[in-house]
């Protein structure tokens, strides 16, 4: 079935702008922080019946327009042999960082997402709890974003070892950045296979690139990700700080273009040649008031042009955020866009 949600991803008329939101399912909510009190993150998203209700109730409660899988882009990573935990406070760790051109040879060269199993059971679990008018969207890192973790060790915010790598040694990167391809390639593969009808690619941190580097060094395998998907299904793909490299991350072969809240709408739309955008409220927006929610919503919609349009965050909503709220921005944005529809 062709939902709002996809016809707006290709373009298509739309009767009102179709809303979801980044990290809507997660730490803000109440229900969510219940079950984190009883079980690990990791747990959450390796128990499949667990994952499916987080991501199911937070769709519930938001009324959005698309679920979006409970998982984590880093669960790739233990496929490659790597050892992921999340530390309170500190985000993920991967412990032993991958930083030498020896650790890179250490790496099986294929890696094998059969492992991740319990995500696919996740998305057809899902699937089938959810309203046939409601699009599932598989999602995965992007190989520049989740090469950043390994090569780091966790989080960065200068990624320093991940650009030594990449300009000093050309091959390791190579190696590294083509296993993942590969792998994140058939790990979207089977995510649709289980029932997604759209995926979208979170390279997140390019943004730490110049548009020469980007080209260079990420755009390659981006787009090997994108172009091995079956033509049909819709794909978004998003980073944050990337004004600049718009143009060429429309070209990998998304059919949106995620935008940050840094970057103009208007501008995104120049650089996309056709697509469609999605975004790109600031988070922050959110920890405000009902007033500033309407107005800063009603700008957005504005800017976004109606059709071709998806509303979203220009990033991942902040655990402290009022659910309230959120729920208000959801409930303003199919008012005010079916009215400037009418
Ligand atoms: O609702 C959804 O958006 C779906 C689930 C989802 C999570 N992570 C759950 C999560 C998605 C799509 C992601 C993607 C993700 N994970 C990204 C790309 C998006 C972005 O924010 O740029 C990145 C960079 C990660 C890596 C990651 N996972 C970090 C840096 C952290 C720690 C920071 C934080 O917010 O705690 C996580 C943990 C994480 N992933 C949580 C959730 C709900 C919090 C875990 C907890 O309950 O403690």
């Amino acid at each position: 079935m062709e939902t709002l949600f996809l016809r707006a991803c290709r373009n298509q008329p739309i009767e009102r702008v179709p809303v979801w939101l980044m990290r809507q399912a997660g730490r803000y909510m109440a229900e969510y922080r219940e079950l984190r009190a009883r079980h690990s993150f990791l747990e959450l998203c390796k128990q499949p019946d667990l994952a499916a209700e987080v991501t199911l109730h937070a769709r519930q409660v938001l009324q959005v327009d698309a679920a979006i899988l409970f998982a984590d882009i880093l669960l790739i990573v233990e496929c490659l042999g790597l050892k992921l935990t999340f530390a309170k406070g500190d985000g993920p760790v991967i412990s032993e960082a991958v930083r030498t051109p020896e650790a890179v040879s250490r790496l099986p060269r294929q890696i094998e997402v059969g492992e991740l199993d319990y995500v696919y059971k996740a998305v057809s679990l899902i699937r089938q709890e959810l309203p046939p008018e409601i699009s599932l969207i598989g999602f995965a890192g992007a190989p520049f974003t989740v090469a950043s973790y390994c090569v780091e060790g966790g989080s960065s915010r200068e990624f320093l070892h991940t650009k030594r790598l990449m300009y000093c040694d050309f091959q390791a990167w190579d190696r590294l950045m083509s296993t993942l391809a590969e792998a994140t390639a058939e790990y979207l593969k089977r995510q649709i296979e289980a029932g997604a009808d759209s995926v979208q690619l979170f390279d997140s941190w390019a943004g730490c690139l110049s548009p020469a580097d980007y080209r260079k060094y990420v755009k390659p395998y981006s787009t090997k990700v994108l172009q091995s998907l079956p033509a049909d299904i819709v794909k978004i793909h998003f980073g944050r700080g990337t004004a600049l490299l718009l143009q060429d991350m429309a070209e990998c072969g998304a059919d949106v273009v995620g935008v940050d809240f840094m970057t103009p709408l208007a501008w995104a739309r120049q650089q996309v040649g056709g697509k469609a955008l999605q975004g790109n409220l600031d988070p922050a927006v959110l920890l405000t008031d009902r007033e500033t929610v309407r107005n800063e919503v009603e700008e957005v919609l504005r800017q976004g042009g109606g059709q071709g349009h998806v509303f979203n965050l220009g990033h991942g909503i902040v655990p402290q955020t009022p659910v309230d709220l959120v729920k208000y921005l959801v409930e303003t944005v199919r008012e005010q866009s079916s009215v400037s529809f009418l």
